[in-house]
């Protein structure tokens, strides 16, 4: 077989058409099944964004009704599911790995087709598992799901036990919305990659979600709000920083393989963020994450001049969830609350035009060998 142009992390590979959503990497801009992200994070909910993504439109008003109906019905988990979550916690395992327990197990008593069925039913548990598990983590019981709340202030009031405040509620929907989908990125490659196979989706969920977790990708958020809270505290961010790249240590939330401009996402969350902090407290805070991304920017480029290394979703998630209330331990998993919706579009989009993605490697190792008798090593 002849040699293959290695394209080391498939850079720049296109493997899956795809109508979810397009990345314009040069000038910074994403659109989401048609629509800016700017646009559908000012106005969507995520229940909308969702239907957006399975049906390829927007819904009409009977049609969100029914969606959002059907979503909340599927919020309660079984009772293995608990069983797991309840030793997990007394393992005190991570949420993430929590989270791919509890999926798994949610699998019991459904069947596993590729379906908007099944689909929609792991877009309701996700954050159902999330939150019970943080609950028996926390020593406390987990709280119930409530119908009558909307997906997002479900996932708080499950969280917290209590009736959401309605501007962290539109802040988290925001969020939710704003992530809930970015081309092929790693946790949707392996969703789609497991789904080629006709292997079924919970399984695709579950690959999708140990992808997420590292800290290249959505573990990011955790070890940016280190780093803030840290330089909040000396004050001193161009310490920190020059420190950091002289050890060429990565500045966690910065740099991205397709934008070569600040990620888009990142100003629709700072604005959110914005709106959250304006009179109160946190405000100084803000100032430290200003000062911040401002020296980090000008360290980057001159650590890096050959590559554009700009803010990332990851930093403004770490603010805007910490500013929302969202303990740091459920950042990565609350991006999974939100990211459960492309991951499942593009695993029926896959399973629509299906061809098993199964990439080639370039042999690099030994050849002409020939076999030394065991005696004989
Ligand atoms: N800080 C310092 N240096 C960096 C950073 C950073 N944040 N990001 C990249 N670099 C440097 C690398 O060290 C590398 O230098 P080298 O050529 O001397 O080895 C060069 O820039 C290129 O880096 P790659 O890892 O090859 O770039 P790639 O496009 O593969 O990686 C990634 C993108 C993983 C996001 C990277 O920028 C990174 O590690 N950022 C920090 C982690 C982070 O914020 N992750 C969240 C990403 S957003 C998301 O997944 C939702």
């Amino acid at each position: 077989m002849s040699l293959q142009e290695v394209r080391p992390g498939l850079e720049g590979v296109a493997v899956a058409e795809t109508r979810l959503s397009n990345i314009d990497g040069d000038a910074g801009e994403l659109v989401i099944a048609g629509f800016p992200v700017e646009e559908l994070a000012a106005n969507a909910t995520y229940e909308e964004s969702v239907f957006l993504l399975f049906e390829g439109r927007l819904p009409t008003e009977t049609e969100l009704s029914s969606f959002q109906s059907t979503l909340a019905a599927q919020r309660t988990l079984s009772d293995p599911v608990h069983t797991v979550l309840k030793d997990a916690a007394n393992e005190g395992v991570t949420v993430m790995d929590a989270l791919r327990m509890g999926i798994a197990v949610a699998t019991i008593g459904h069947d596993l087709t590729v379906s908007k069925a099944q689909a929609k039913r792991l877009v309701s548990v996700v954050p159902t598992i999330v939150a019970a598990y943080w609950r028996y983590r926390m020593g406390k019981a987990a709280v119930a799901p409530r119908e009558d709340l909307g997906h997002t202030a479900n996932y708080l009031y499950m969280l917290s036990g209590e009736e959401p405040d309605p501007a962290a509620v539109r802040a988290l929907e925001t969020y939710l919305t704003t992530v809930i989908d970015h081309g092929l990125n790693a946790s949707t490659f392996v969703a789609r990659a497991i789904v080629s196979t006709e292997s079924d989706l919970f399984s695709a969920v579950t690959g999708a979600v140990g992808s997420l977790t590292g800290p290249l990708h959505g573990g990011a958020p955790g070890p940016v709000l280190d780093m803030l809270q840290q330089v909040h505290e000396t004050g001193d961010p161009a310490a920190f920083i020059s420190e950091r790249l002289a050890a060429d240590e990565r500045l966690m939330g910065f740099g991205h393989r397709v934008y070569q401009t600040r990620d888009p996402r990142a100003a629709v969350l700072e604005r959110a963020t914005r709106r959250l902090t304006s009179d109160d407290d946190d405000s100084t805070f803000f100032n430290t994450v200003e000062r911040f991304e401002d020296v980090a920017l000008r360290e980057l480029a001159e650590h890096k001049p050959d590559r554009a290394l700009k803010t990332n979703v990851e930093f403004y998630t770490a603010v805007l969830l910490h500013t929302i209330g969202i303990p740091r331990v459920l950042f990565t998993a609350t991006f999974a609350v939100s990211r459960v919706g492309g991951w499942t579009a593009h695993c029926l989009e896959q399973h629509d035009a299906n061809k098993i993605i199964r990439p080639a490697s370039q042999y690099v190792g030994a050849t002409d060998r020939t076999w030394t008798p065991i005696s004989e090593r």
